[in-house]
């Protein structure tokens, strides 16, 4: 009856809270400012815990569920920078529709009750195509980005004017009863600062004081910015700031922590960098109990797609796909599961950590107690063991076990309501189940570009010029074609080209003689070809391709890029006339379009040989049900792809990992960009990639899988109402048993147990198999409890599956099947 009472009371606590957290954000005018220990919003010290969440990284039709999803998962906070590249394509003209559209994107945010941090900038890195700087900046005379210079400083405060006042228009301050409770102004700017000599630190002030004199009512950060000027605030980004952060430069600021990676970018030809959630929830725990960090945003909490040519040098067109939710949207397990109870727990000691004085106490060589009493008696410790063993200590004469790197979390100072090693929440697994394939050869219509020589292009010079200087970025390609005359007979010759673009493909008198790709740790490259010539004039045309703009760097509007020197067995052709032309025929007349479809010839597709520079078309029907949907193009080279028109990003398929597997092999295809019938596929293959070999996929979780010892800590969500009363609740672990619980995705059930384990299962959910001992019953409970449900829960204990093995520690393993 009590336990009821209580929680039903609980229930409606949570209810007006909730109430009175939209009310606040979503209507009244809140005062935003801080000290020296976090924000403080409307006289009160908050820890925020905030998510990265790009708009133009997904489409308008995904942001509700992705917001839903972070709001769940314990975030209070959506980070996202301004794109201003996107916004002002071409000076003077703006683009807000669509995946531009901002203002959508944060209302959208309010109306489900978060609150914001809008880092504008403009500069922003983030593995964007010129750091998000749109490419016509260049073009402004005298220009010289990120320091001290008129030019640069005129635009950049044109462009943050611009965004401060739309916001302010829209309402959208956290001053004005919207949800913007955080700005920041650069970017990372000490890692070029040293390059600008003192005029890195006067832009420093003049950007500090630019931003503030804005007056948007709530406080600015510079992340990386040791020097950040008052009243703005430097905050640390990096995976360990718990341990790296020198601290804010003012006592009277708080520690905030802008980029806490759950993942890092990735570049063709790498792995995915893939963070444990185990990891992730030690340095954010770590953060907040020794550096008394207030804040900690998940960059990226949802990282998606970079549609288009937006991904920056050699960036993949996924873009932290290893994030708490994955690039489709769906919840990465146990990742996205586990930061949610380190959230509910860190809230469960607000108190005391807002309010009470820091202690720390040694419980060994290399534990620790970070220990926060409040004047009022609440009290909250969180006992690091930073050694790579288990360890037992004693903390106010009660023992305690710290698994090795990990921290446990004591709301009350008493008992543990979570510790960052020990996962509860189930792992899921990620399929990719084939829909439609387009291996039939009646299904595609195809297009291969003529290559020119000298006398087809539009522009020559006497030199080897800069490349994306001459494509002014409308294109990734750009042709280089020499003539010359060879006045021996017939013969072979060694052709040398050195490169500081990205790629090249190399054609003699029109017939391809080889390709070479630089890297993302390697700017630069060389092509070696035996050729013939022959007696007379031969043709050299040379396709250099960029694989996006650089993100960042010093003096990035003059760097170099494209073909640097050329020689023709002993003889430098550098100086001679090079004649040049921008872009494909295909990519030039978007062919790929409804419209440019037609400005050339589609032929029925043919398997010849060694076909480069061929674009391929087919249509298709959208996939039936809601999945998310991607195209394998593991049997492709590299290119891009279109959908309907749009650009679902550039491919890189053949650019392979150290360990032989390409680094991305499935796109995501939007569903918004989908019609129920009747859809276009474009794909521009720059080698020979096999079109037939091409599936369009459903994404589903396919499996789930649960771990759940005896001795493991009950979820902290039971933590509550466990430990309410005042009675000593220390050994609260024995009276709440944990259990294993399988959620499928929503509308799917669990089909198939494909393993249980009640003993002393080997390894976990990552690998596991029957130990010595097992319960011959495991199978079989599990299949009763969980078939044909969406969810359940498996007690791990004798009075389920009977005693295989008295006196022996026990755990159950439970791996599921949704379908
Ligand atoms: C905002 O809060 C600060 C302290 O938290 C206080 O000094 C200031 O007067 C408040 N401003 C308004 C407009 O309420
Ligand atoms: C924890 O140990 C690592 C080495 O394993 C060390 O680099 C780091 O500084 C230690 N952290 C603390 C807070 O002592
Ligand atoms: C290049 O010019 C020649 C001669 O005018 C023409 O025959 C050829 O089709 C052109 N090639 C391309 C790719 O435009
Ligand atoms: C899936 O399980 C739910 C209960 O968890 C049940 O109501 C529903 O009928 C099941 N659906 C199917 C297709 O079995």
């Amino acid at each position: 009856m009590e336990y009821w009472f209580r929680k039903s009371s609980l229930a409606i606590l949570l209810v007006l809270f909730l109430m009175a957290l939209s009310f606040n954000t979503a209507c009244a005018a809140s005062n935003v400012t801080y000290d020296g220990r976090s924000l403080v919003i409307d006289g009160e010290h908050r820890i925020l815990f905030s998510g990265s969440i790009h708009y133009p990284r997904s489409t308008p039709e995904m942001w509700p569920s992705l917001i839903a999803k972070a709001k769940e998962g314990g975030i209070d906070v959506i980070e996202t920078y301004v794109f201003w590249d996107l916004h002002e394509p071409q000076q003077g003209k703006f683009d807000f529709s669509g995946r531009n559209d901002i203002v959508r994107f944060i209302k959208e945010v309010q109306a489900q009750g978060l609150y914001v941090t809008l880092r504008i900038g403009p500069f922003i890195e983030s593995e964007w195509s010129y750091g998000g700087l749109p490419f016509w900046l260049r073009s402004i005379p005298h220009i010289v980005f990120r320091t001290d210079n008129e030019p640069f400083k005129r635009e950049m405060e044109r462009w943050t004017t611009k965004i401060v006042n739309m916001m302010k228009s829209e309402g959208l301050y956290a001053s004005q009863g919207g949800p913007i409770i955080l700005s920041q102004i650069e970017n990372e700017y000490t890692l070029v600062e040293g390059a600008f000599h003192d005029k890195g630190k006067s832009y420093v002030r003049w950007a500090a004081k630019m931003a503030v004199g804005l007056q948007t009512g709530v406080p600015w950060v510079m992340c990386r910015q040791d020097d950040a000027p008052d009243p703005v605030i430097n905050s640390c980004n990096g995976l360990r700031c718990g341990e790296t952060f020198k601290g804010p430069n003012s006592p009277s600021k708080p520690a905030l922590w802008t980029e806490d990676w759950t993942s890092q970018f990735q570049a063709y030809g790498q792995n995915p960098y893939i963070r444990s959630a185990e990891d992730i929830a030690y340095h954010a725990a770590l953060f907040i109990a020794k550096n008394k960090g207030s804040y900690v945003n998940y960059y990226m909490y949802h990282g998606g797609t970079n549609f288009g040519r937006s991904a920056s040098n050699y960036i993949t067109t996924s873009y932290y796909d290893e994030a708490p939710l994955d690039e489709y949207g769906l919840l990465r397990q146990p990742k996205y599961g586990h930061l949610k109870e380190l959230h509910a727990a860190v809230k469960l000691c607000s108190k005391p950590l807002l309010s009470g004085e820091q202690t720390t106490h040694s419980l060994g060589g290399q534990q620790k107690a970070y220990v926060y009493q409040a004047n009022s008696g609440e009290c909250a410790a969180f006992l690091v063991n930073n050694g790579s063993r288990n360890a037992r200590v004693f903390f106010r004469n009660h023992p305690y076990i710290l698994p090795r790197k990990s921290i446990s979390i004591l709301p009350d100072c008493r008992n543990v309501a979570f510790n960052t090693a020990m996962v509860s929440e189930q792992y899921s697994t990620r399929s990719m189940v084939p829909s439609e394939v387009f291996d039939s050869t009646a299904r595609w219509e195809q297009y291969t570009e003529a290559i020119p020589r000298y006398e087809n292009t539009t522009q020559t010079a006497k030199q080897l010029l800069e490349q994306t200087g001459t494509t002014k970025d409308k294109s990734d390609y750009l042709w280089y074609t020499l003539r010359f005359q060879h006045d021996t007979s017939d013969s072979q010759a060694k052709l040398n080209v050195y490169s500081r673009g990205h790629v090249l493909h190399a054609f003699v008198n029109g017939i391809f003689v080889g390709s070479a790709h630089g890297g993302r740790n390697a700017p630069s490259f060389s092509l070696d070809a035996t050729v013939n010539l022959r007696k007379g004039v031969n043709d050299i045309s040379l396709l250099s391709g960029m694989v996006g703009l650089p993100a960042g760097g010093a003096h990035m509007e003059s760097k170099f890029y494209g073909l640097r020197r050329l020689r023709i067995q002993d003889k430098d052709f550098s100086r001679n006339s090079w004649g040049y032309k921008v872009g494909l025929f295909g990519d030039t007349s978007q062919i790929y379009s409804d419209v440019g479809s037609s400005k050339v010839q589609w032929k029925k597709h043919s398997n010849s040989a060694n076909q480069r520079l061929t674009w391929y078309k087919t249509q298709f029907d959208a996939p039936e049900g809601s999945d998310p949907v991607a195209l394998n193009l593991g049997s492709m080279g590299k290119g891009e792809a279109w959908i309907n028109g749009e650009s679902i990003g550039r491919y890189w398929v053949s650019l392979l990992t150290p360990q032989g597997n390409p680094s991305q092999q499935w796109y995501h295809v939007p569903r918004s960009f989908l019609k129920p019938s009747g859809n276009t596929l474009v794909l521009l293959e720059e080698e020979d990639g096999n079109p037939l070999g091409i599936s369009l996929d459903r994404v589903t979780i396919s499996n789930v899988c649960g771990q759940v010892s005896e001795t493991q800590l009950p979820r902290v969500s039971s933590w509550v109402e466990q430990n309410q009363g005042g009675s000593n609740h220390r050994n609260y672990r024995r009276q709440t048993a944990p259990s294993v619980q399988l959620t499928c995705p929503p509308g799917r059930n669990i089909s198939n147990i494909l393993f249980a384990s009640y003993g002393t299962p080997v390894g976990n959910c990552e690998s596991y198999a029957r130990g010595t001992c097992h319960s011959v019953y495991s199978r079989a409970i599990a299949e009763l409890v969980c078939l044909g449900k969406n969810r359940c829960s498996i007690l791990p204990s004798n009075l389920v599956f009977g005693d295989p093995c008295p006196n022996t520690r026990k755990s159950l393993v439970v791996d599921a099947q949704c379908q």
